[in-house]
């Protein structure tokens, strides 16, 4: 169901749960004073307790009032990146943010989005969590129709088209003395070596990674997915620029020459497999490694991963 800005503000007073838009994806958000709303979103999206939930903030001024100290290239980072699809986690005031909404940590994700109707919502509420809208595991929602696949047609959606990025925020936790990556994202390691100085390398603590979330399986279909380098067989998710003369049906990603493109139609095409419940197809992995096609490879890789 379509909603208004209005009805989004009269449904979150009621603590009830609500679809918003953003430039990664969608997010199933309740706002942070609600502890029965973000009850909620766990327990639609079948989400363990375990895995922490991202703050949506209007500005970085609204974020700082949550945050227990202010870290190195904090400033530098939300001036160059915000609004935008880069999460930030910190130490928070945890008197401030339920302990349901952190998983018990006391750390919590913030994150400035881009888009006009989730911003004027923002400007007129208490942040909002928000883990991106579809049940957990499967690819994420990047336009309404993908939510009513997930939550059914009476869901409150603030409608605010296709998803123009298509994959979630690049995740950043600050770890040893440095920005370390716990979630690679729409915002390149690149576009963050031009801020910090230095790339942000993955870490992981006592042998697992710093986010929560990366632990479960994500982004997959249904369908099972074979990586290849020289995709072959009846079903091929491929590009619209590469011939594939042997298959039945060709899923396209869009131009492999466009990493924006393949990010913007990635769980779109993904979702398109489990509606004609095909059980199996090749994916066409012969892609460079480098800026967003780094993140589309490990979506894929995670997607795959049974
Ligand atoms: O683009 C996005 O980030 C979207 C849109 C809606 O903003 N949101 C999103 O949320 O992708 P979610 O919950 O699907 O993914 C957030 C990830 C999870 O893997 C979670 O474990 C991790 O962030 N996370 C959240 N809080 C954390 C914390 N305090 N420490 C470590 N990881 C955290
Ligand atoms: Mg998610």
């Amino acid at each position: 169901m379509r909603i208004t800005i209005d009805e989004a503000l009269a449904l979150f007073l009621h603590d009830e749960v609500v679809a918003i838009p953003t430039e990664t994806v969608y997010g199933l958000a309740a706002p942070i004073t609600s502890s029965k709303a973000i009850e909620k979103v766990f327990s639609l999206k079948r989400r363990p307790s375990s895995n922490p939930l991202i703050l949506h903030v209007k500005n970085a001024a609204e974020c700082a009032k949550y945050t227990a100290s202010l870290l190195p290239h904090f400033e530098a980072l939300t001036e160059c990146f915000w609004p935008g699809p880069l999460t930030l986690i910190v130490p928070v005031k945890t008197e401030l943010v339920p302990s349901i909404a952190r998983a018990g940590l006391s750390t919590c994700g913030f994150r400035m989005p881009l888009h006009a109707l989730t911003q004027e919502l923002l400007e007129r509420c208490p942040p909002l969590v928000a883990p991106s809208a579809n049940l957990s595991g499967r690819p994420s929602g990047t336009k309404p129709e993908h939510i009513e696949a997930d939550f059914g047609i009476s869901f409150p959606i603030l409608d605010g088209g296709i998803s123009v990025l298509g994959l979630e925020s690049t995740i950043l936790a600050f770890q040893e003395g440095r920005w370390r990556l716990a979630r690679q994202g729409a915002l390149s390691q690149e576009a963050l070596h031009s801020v910090l100085g230095y790339t942000p390398t993955y870490l992981q603590v006592n042998e697992k990674p710093i986010c929560p979330g990366q632990l479960f399986r994500h982004y997959a279909p249904n369908t099972r997915l074979l990586l290849s380098e020289n995709a072959i067989g009846d079903y091929i998710v491929g590009f619209s620029d590469r011939s594939y003369p042997e298959a039945k049906k060709v899923f396209s990603l869009g131009s492999s020459s466009s990493a924006e493109q393949v990010a913007k139609n990635l769980y779109d095409t993904l979702r398109k497999l489990d509606l004609e419940t095909i059980a199996e197809a090749s994916v066409d992995m012969n892609i460079p490694s480098d800026g967003l096609w780094s993140t589309i490879r490990e979506r894929l890789i995670r997607a795959a991963n049974q």
